[in-house]
């Protein structure tokens, strides 16, 4: 009997759980690229080993555009990368799925999964098995907002016990605050910086709400007039500007699905709250700006950027229990 596996395709990062094992591998999902001939020279880890080594001649790129795979070639190279890792001879694979993806998409990233080794394709909807890895009771009848904010996108679910009622995704998602930060960066301290820099400016100092204060945090980049490399710091006060406007558009997002739900499940989510998971739950104060902004308890999860991969696990553990959650794509 061949051995089941969760695929947890993430824009940044994807998580493989194995059955009887637990989560073995976490790749990032990047391609490098030759910066002259455009030809794929590394996936995953070794990518960013290979672009850390030699930035000039690298180009990270990334296939993932809003949450949905843009580049089924060089996709299929990183999952290729991750079955040959993984060794798990013709797994049964199951991947989660948001609100996002068509049909075409989820039949494009089987066949792709298919081509890389996979013997038979299952699906899950994201929001249900992030409620589950992040161990909420699953015995409870009253429904729960659930926003995965990701790297590309932020998924706003409704999830009642483990099923998904609702699953919605929005162009939310870190990628976009370190965008954004960067041009911060180069509008108002004349200072050209890397996205990666961003990020990690905004993972040590970001923050949306005055409630989160981590101090500073000394980066280099490129003066913009000189072209010479430069050194400065930037506080979480210089962040909160650009981040807040963001987190605006992300309460706006969950404003307009809670209009549209009945009165009911309103209440429900109203006495239960709002789920955050996802890399993005751990921007500074977001849990906070949400709570004042939504008027409704917000619960980060433990560990959110692990959810969905042990809500894989949970699931692929206990199959003959959450058989109904899981939609079967493909036989050999
Ligand atoms: N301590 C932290 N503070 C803020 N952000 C963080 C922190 N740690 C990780 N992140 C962010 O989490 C993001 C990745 O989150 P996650 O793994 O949920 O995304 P993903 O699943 O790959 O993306 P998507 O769901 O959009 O496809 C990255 O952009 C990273 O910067
Ligand atoms: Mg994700």
């Amino acid at each position: 009997m061949s051995k089941t596996i969760g695929i947890n395709l993430g824009s940044h990062i994807i998580t493989v759980y194995i059955e009887g094992q637990g989560i073995v591998l976490r790749e990032p999902n990047a391609v490098a690229v030759d910066a002259h001939t455009r030809e794929v020279v590394a996936c995953g880890q070794d990518a960013i080993n290979l672009f850390n080594k030699t930035p000039g001649a690298i180009e990270l790129i990334s296939h993932i555009y809003h949450g949905n795979v843009s580049d089924y070639e060089r996709m299929a190279m990183v999952m290729k990368k991750i079955f040959e890792k993984i060794s798990v001879k013709r797994p049964d694979v199951i991947f989660t799925v948001h609100g996002g993806h068509s049909s075409s998409d989820i039949s494009a990233i089987s066949t792709m999964m298919m081509d890389a080794g996979a013997k038979r394709i299952s699906v899950v909807e994201l929001p249900g098995v992030a409620v589950m890895g992040a161990g909420l009771p699953l015995n409870n009848n009253k429904a729960l907002l659930l926003c995965d904010i990701g790297a590309a996108t932020t998924e706003i679910g409704i999830v009642k016990g483990c099923a998904t009622k609702l699953s919605h995704t929005i162009p939310y998602g870190c990628n976009l605050l370190d965008e954004a930060l960067k041009n911060y960066i180069k509008s108002e301290f004349g200072i050209s910086v890397t996205e990666r820099t961003a990020r990690k400016i905004r993972e040590a100092v970001g923050s949306v709400h005055p409630d989160y204060n981590a101090g500073e945090y000394a980066f280099i980049g490129k003066d913009t007039v000189t072209g010479l490399p430069c050194e400065s710091v930037i506080t979480s006060d210089d962040t909160r500007e650009v981040m807040v406007k963001f987190a605006d558009y992300l309460v706006a997002n969950i404003k307009a699905v809670i209009e549209k739900l009945p009165e009911q499940v309103v209440k429900d989510i109203k006495d239960r709250g709002i789920l955050l998971t996802g890399g993005g739950a751990l921007d500074g104060g977001i849990g906070v700006f949400l709570e004042e902004k939504l008027d409704i308890d917000i619960k980060i999860a433990e560990n959110p950027i692990e959810c969905s991969v042990k809500g894989l696990g949970m699931i692929i553990e206990n199959k003959a229990l959450f058989h109904p959650l899981i939609l079967e794509l493909s036989n050999d």
